[in-house]
């Protein structure tokens, strides 16, 4: 028990706002509804048009391109004004392509550098910001399998994600005196409906699969767990940390 708090109190998330950028996403929609099941408060920032389908509880979706600061600013504006306050930032929109790399057009390097690095970046200043000055917060972004080694077929979208792995461990040196927390999650594969069209043919899915020690696939409930540890006070010592959820993959040598 810390401060006479029980571990119930201390894994509680009710009335706790979140903001989930590309909540939209297969892994960030399954993400919210959790948050929303926990009875936190959820904003869903994405840059669709459309909110995920059913969604219940205390919700409100915007269209948001959050590799532009503006838009996140003003997205800010309207969760402050509905919520008050932000408790947790998950920072999980992304894009990728399976280029060769000599291939790679500057156009596909600025699509996936904004939406990965630009969006993450962009998120942990503007909510951050309001983090910091509320002396309490968690972060959390996405890093990957690819942050520090490498995958093939995934060079601009790895570089990506080697610089958000970089930004989560600066900014919770930065930001641990403000009580503003900032992890990452590292998951390994969780097919997607674009994935398995343009990434993962039955080749590479043996590849993965005998890299699995767990031989098969991540579920998106399966990363619940970890998101709802961190946003809560039971982490409240976990700052810099990055939280593998791979079936073992990045465990696996021979
Ligand atoms: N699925 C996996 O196997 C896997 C593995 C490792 C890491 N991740 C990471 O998990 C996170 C979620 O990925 P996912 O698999 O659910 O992908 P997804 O493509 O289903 O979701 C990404 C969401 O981001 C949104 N988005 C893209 N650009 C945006 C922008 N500029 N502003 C706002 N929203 C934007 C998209 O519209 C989409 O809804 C990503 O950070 C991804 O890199 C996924």
């Amino acid at each position: 028990m810390i401060k006479n708090q029980t571990m119930d109190q201390r894994f509680s998330l009710r009335g706790k706002a979140a903001v989930v950028v590309g909540g939209a996403g297969y892994l960030c929609s399954a993400l919210s509804r959790a948050m929303l099941e926990s009875e936190m408060k959820v904003a869903i920032l994405d840059v669709v048009k459309e909110p995920p389908a059913d969604l219940s509880g205390e919700v409100f979706f915007l269209q948001c391109d959050a590799a532009q600061k503006e838009a996140l600013l003003k997205g800010r504006e309207a969760v402050l004004q509905k919520f008050g306050r932000v408790d947790v930032l998950l920072n999980g929109a992304t894009c990728n392509a399976p280029t060769p790399f000599l291939e790679i057009s500057e156009p596909e390097i600025d699509r996936i550098l904004r939406a990965n690095v630009y969006a993450t970046l962009y998120g942990c200043q503007v909510f951050g910001e309001a983090m910091v000055k509320q002396r309490k917060g968690s972060i959390i972004n996405f890093a990957s399998a690819s942050s520090t080694t490498p995958l093939s077929r995934a060079f601009v979208y790895s570089a990506a994600k080697a610089g958000v792995l970089n930004l989560t461990k600066n900014l919770a040196r930065e930001w641990a005196p403000y009580q503003v927390r900032v992890n990452a999650l590292q998951p390994g594969f969780f097919p997607t409906e674009w994935s398995r069209k343009h990434f993962i043919d039955e080749e590479r899915q043996a590849k993965i699969l005998g890299h699995t020690p767990m031989r098969r696939f991540g579920k998106p409930e399966e990363l619940t767990g970890a998101v709802l540890w961190l946003a809560s006070e039971a982490a409240s010592f976990v700052t810099g940390s990055v939280v593998t959820i791979d079936g073992g993959f990045t465990a696996m040598t021979i």
